[in-house]
């Protein structure tokens, strides 16, 4: 079958490896893409929210499956799209509907989900514009930190950590009355602050049936020991070495089967994946964050250990069969170190030629702000390359890593030594 995968980073990269291997995937195309897919599939230049544009695309090269790998398209309604449109209605969208995004699309929605179905989380409140002096009182009855959440997508920067109170007011009131976050922030939820150490549960679910995958640890901030700004990830780890039997029985109890009941229960039609993210406190897994779809870098480390052919674990999504596929996954660990461009997450140059690809051995090199010119391989983002290995620990496997980055070099290049540091 022909397959499009939606997206240019790192998770579309590996996504689009995976599919390559599978006996039932022919022609394969990427839009946009990058480098790295150029080199096993067809990349097409579209913008993933050009959905007419991807109608054409499907219908003239026979396309039957879409993989969506960002959230934007998801939250914009392309699931809902292809469903309402005569021709490609029996696609099979990996991804889902406008409604169920909203998990992601909106913090609001996601706590009064986990609210209503019991799913343990922060005890919150939101607030508007109209409402901005009740927050600044209700955060006056919690202890700091004080997390404040733009309701809407912001990419990655609507979550504040604040120490101070009368600081926290203020950007309360930066966000509700100045739209700090333009409409994202038109709504804010303020939170109880969670100490513990957080890990990612990544499940695949037909909206009947759920399968678990390997869990995950990414590590967002610039700086080693966790200092600095918010990247979108700059590494990962798979498995994650504390979360044991005890602790994944109680995440799949209390937190995936109740949240695949509630869609259920709350008619919220899902195909595709959900990435649970938590937090462990003494011990119990508590809610952060749910995301629509697969994590970057989270799934350069979690899809290479999964034996499957993904285009059967897909096909039977589409057709709620999954409870009929049994999921097969590596034992050993896979890491994936980020490669990101000087400067970045702030500004920073692109445009920097990559060498030594030629040089890897033992590890998988997936392309993310990458792109092919003339015959070298450039820059053209902040997080540029995932360089993921197997190991018997992730020690092992950091190790090769770390050792094929030594001879990969471009202008600037950045990344943190210290992946797996603090487990
Ligand atoms: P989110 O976008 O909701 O995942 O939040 C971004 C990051 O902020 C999370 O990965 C956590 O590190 C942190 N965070 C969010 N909510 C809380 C909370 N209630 N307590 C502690 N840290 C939090
Ligand atoms: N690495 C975090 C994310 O994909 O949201």
């Amino acid at each position: 079958m022909n397959i499009l995968i939606l997206g240019s980073g790192g998770r579309e990269h590996t996504f689009t490896w995976k599919l390559a291997q599978s006996k039932l995937s022919n022609n394969l195309f990427v839009a946009p893409g990058n480098s790295g897919t150029a080199q096993i599939a067809n990349n097409v230049n579209i913008n993933v929210n050009d959905f007419e544009a991807i109608k054409e695309l499907v219908i003239s090269n026979n396309i039957t499956m879409v993989v969506v790998g960002p959230e934007d398209p998801l939250v914009n309604g392309i699931h809902d799209f292809f469903l309402s449109d005569d021709v490609l209605k029996n696609v099979a969208v990996i991804g889902p509907e406008k409604a169920a995004a909203q998990l992601e699309g909106s913090k609001e929605f996601a706590k009064e989900f986990l609210y209503r179905h019991n799913i343990p989380t922060a005890a919150y409140q939101s607030f508007t514009k109209d409402t901005v002096e009740d927050g600044c009182a209700f955060l006056e009855t919690l202890t700091p930190p004080f997390v404040l959440k733009a309701d809407g997508l912001a990419a990655g920067k609507g979550v504040l950590i604040i120490q101070d109170i009368n600081e926290a007011k203020t950007e309360l009131r930066n966000m509700l009355v100045d739209a700090k976050f333009g409409d994202a922030s038109s709504k804010v939820v303020v939170e109880e602050f969670l100490d513990g150490i957080e890990l990612s549960c990544f499940v695949l679910t037909d909206g009947k049936n759920y399968k678990i995958l390997p869990t995950a640890k990414d590590y967002k901030r610039i700086g080693e020991g966790d200092t600095g700004l918010n990247t979108g990830g700059m590494g990962a780890i798979s498995p994650v070495p504390f979360a044991g039997q005890e602790l994944m029985h109680k995440i799949e109890q209390r937190i995936v089967k109740p949240t695949v009941e509630g869609l259920q229960k709350d008619k919220l039609p899902y195909k595709g994946f959900i990435f649970i993210g938590l937090i462990k406190v003494n011990n119990e897994p508590l809610v952060i964050e749910y995301n629509v779809r697969m994590g970057d870098p989270e799934t350069e480390a979690v899809l290479p250990r999964l034996k499957n052919d993904l285009v059967e674990v897909f096909k039977a999504i589409d057709t709620q069969t999954l409870n009929e596929i049994d999921i097969e996954i590596e034992e050993q660990s896979a890491v994936t170190v980020m490669l990101v461009s000087g400067g970045y997450p702030e500004t920073y140059e692109k445009g920097k030629e990559i060498t030594g690809l030629d040089q890897i051995t033992d590890s998988i090199v997936f392309h993310a702000g990458a792109k092919n010119q003339d015959d070298k391989v450039i820059t053209s983002g902040g997080r540029v390359m995932a360089i993921t290995s197997f190991g018997k620990d992730y020690n092992e496997a950091l190790k090769k890593s770390y050792q094929n980055i030594d001879k990969l070099h471009f202008d600037k290049m950045n990344y943190r030594k210290d992946i797996g540091f603090d487990l």
